[in-house]
């Protein structure tokens, strides 16, 4: 027998019996008479002691080990003199009489302990040693419990997991496709599926009723930390369902999942229209773990001589509770903060609610103190308060308040990452406009329903932009966690979303032609969703970026540091699949 316990379990339970372990050897200390070595596993971290008077032979041996050995140990478990209370095996040590070593190690490029050494690009090249720290093992656990709690959940509800093709068509629509050139038909290509979407949609058509998979997709996008070109959904659909059965679903799904892994237990979760959370927040998932929520200033602001507000379409502002002490220094940074391209605002208004109750702001030359108090009572103010105000174009202006408003958040601890504030989005735009091509795309995609009572306006189009979806979004601390709709199962109304979308009948038969055909066999009503896994699991783990929470992920240029992918391949796997690189690369 290889071992007869792990690392983790022993305790003073087990005092006196004859174990044989298994483990990489964390750390030895040579104390003279004594040497220790913390022999670990998956498990936990179990000491050996090896004494220099009673076996200086065995002694010796292990004190020449160096750092992630893999070791085998037998010996007798004893109490230990000097307890670790930190660790459950912590008061006892095995008194080693035979070790043997099972492997040689190099040593490691960093320390694998809870706190590394090691940089990010380090711990990537070397993953598998990375994973062997307690921060990632617990991390990659909590992803395993939580699909199988999903798996079980679902499952339960009559949801069947079936796998769907991952190697499938390329279509026009959503982020760019990862594709896979075909050898047996040259010249032509499969694509990496960015989601499960179609084949979801013809499972409804075929009476599945019911379906789930844990899935892996790929999208190839400019990556972020909550974004990977392969990252896993939890992809669902259901037939013969309106939103509020989805909703309900899923909303279970989320709570059950809160109630097993975090033991917190939710009310209903919030709802909000799309165009509230951007009035009310500035973004389509809204971080509700705080207040400070938009204060719209047009009517207050506007007419005072001041003509950045003058001639803004929006001037709005958020109230920093207690923040009214602010010195120069930071209300420079924070207008360092808006200014910056990547939150792109002019320049940011400040007013101070001193706490004798005068104003004191960056507008004095133009608005009386009157002028001020005004602007405070809309925000609700109070002495010590600080109002920060924006103005410009409305939804460009929402945005960057949006990320000023997240930014005091942070400076102000509202954003705890052990709190958590889940909520819907629900009624999206149908569609979307794009300057570039001067067309709109769907928002979520083009198999999503209109609302019913906006399905006419589809007609004229001078009024596509305010079309809204059957579309929700599960939002949880500001993360998108989740996303879906309802779909359209009526082919006219297909035909008709494809034209709007740009699409002759041609196109979008070439495109979708198996989905439109086969909806001409009775497709059932349907409507879906798909939760975003890794990020999912990173919140329920507490952290923001997803890569801690996959096993192997790639960096943010999309390269996996450890294999070296991607990579050129041979001239003679070129040849074979007819693509001529220099051609391509030229053009
Ligand atoms: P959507 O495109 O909104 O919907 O994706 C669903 C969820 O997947 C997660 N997600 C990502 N996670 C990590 N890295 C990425 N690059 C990435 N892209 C998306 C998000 C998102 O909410 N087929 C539809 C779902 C449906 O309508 O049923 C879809 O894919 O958390």
């Amino acid at each position: 027998m290889y071992r007869t316990n792990t690392c983790g379990e022993l305790t003073l339970k087990n005092k006196g019996q004859e174990v044989t372990l298994c483990g990489w050897l964390q750390r030895s200390r040579d104390l003279g008479g004594m040497t220790f070595i913390d022999l670990r596993d998956r498990y936990g971290i179990t000491q050996l002691a090896f004494n220099m008077e009673t076996n200086p032979e065995l002694c010796e041996k292990a004190r020449k080990l160096g750092r992630e050995y893999v070791l085998q140990a037998k010996g007798t478990v004893i109490e230990r003199a000097s307890k670790n209370s930190k660790i459950p095996t912590g008061e006892i040590e095995i008194e080693v009489h035979e070790l043997n070593i099972l492997n040689k190690s190099k040593n490691p490029p960093f320390t694998i302990e809870d706190k590394s050494d090691g940089g990010d690009d380090l711990r990537m090249r070397y993953r598998y040693l990375d994973i062997r720290r307690n921060p990632v093992r617990r991390n990659l656990e909590l992803r395993h419990r939580m699909a199988m709690l999903v798996r079980n959940y679902l499952s339960g509800k009559d949801f069947l997991e079936i796998e769907t093709p991952m190697l499938i068509k390329s279509t026009p629509e959503g982020a760019r496709d990862f594709v896979v050139p075909s050898r047996m038909n040259p010249g032509e290509f499969y694509a990496l599926p960015q989601s499960p979407q179609q084949y979801k949609q013809l499972l409804m058509v075929a009476g599945m009723d019911r379906y789930f998979q844990i899935v892996r997709c790929f999208r190839d996008e400019d990556l972020r930390a909550d974004r990977q070109p392969e990252f896993t959904q939890i992809d669902c659909e259901m037939s013969f369902v309106h939103q509020e059965d989805v909703l309900n679903m899923f909303e279970g799904l989320a709570k059950h999942l809160f109630h097993e892994v975090k033991g917190l237990d939710f009310d209903k979760f919030p709802r909000i229209t799309w165009h509230d959370a951007m009035r009310r927040y500035g973004s389509d998932k809204p971080d509700i773990r705080f207040g400070m929520e938009f204060v719209e200033l047009n009517d207050v602001a506007k007419g005072n001589g001041f003509a950045l507000f003058d001639n803004a379409e929006l001037v709005v502002g958020i109230c920093a509770k207690g923040c009214a002490e602010y010195t120069r220094k930071q209300l420079d940074a924070l207008t360092d903060f808006v200014k910056r391209p990547q939150v792109g605002a002019g320049g940011l208004v400040y007013i101070k609610y001193n706490s004798d109750g005068t104003f004191k702001s960056s507008i004095d030359k133009f608005f009386s103190q009157e002028q001020q108090k005004a602007v405070a009572d809309r925000f609700g103010a109070e002495p010590g308060d600080l109002m920060l105000i924006l103005c410009g174009p409305a939804m460009k202006t929402r945005m960057q308040l949006c990320a000023l408003r997240l930014e005091m958040g942070d400076q102000l601890g509202l954003r705890n990452p052990d709190v958590y504030a889940p909520l819907w989005v629900i009624d999206f735009p149908l569609l979307e406009w794009d300057e570039e091509t001067q067309r709109y795309y769907a928002m979520h995609h083009p198999f999503t329903s209109p609302k019913p009572e906006d399905q006419s306006l589809l007609d004229d189009e001078s009024r596509w932009g305010d079309i809204r979806a059957d579309a929700y979004d599960i939002v949880i601390n500001g993360v998108e966690v989740g996303g879906g709709s309802i779909r359209i199962h009526d082919r006219e109304l297909q035909n008709k979303m494809f034209h709007t979308l740009g699409f002759t009948d041609e196109k979008a038969y070439e495109q979708f032609g198996f989905l439109m055909d086969a909806f001409t066999y009775g497709a059932p009503p349907h409507a879906g969703l798909a939760f975003g896994f890794d990020r999912l699991c990173s919140l329920f783990g507490g952290a923001d970026s997803i890569r801690d929470f996959i096993a192997f992920p790639k960096n943010n240029s999309g390269r996996d540091v450890m294999s070296g992918s991607p990579a050129p391949i041979s001239q003679e796997q070129l040849d074979e699949l007819m693509i001529d690189v220099k051609q391509t690369a030229k053009q």
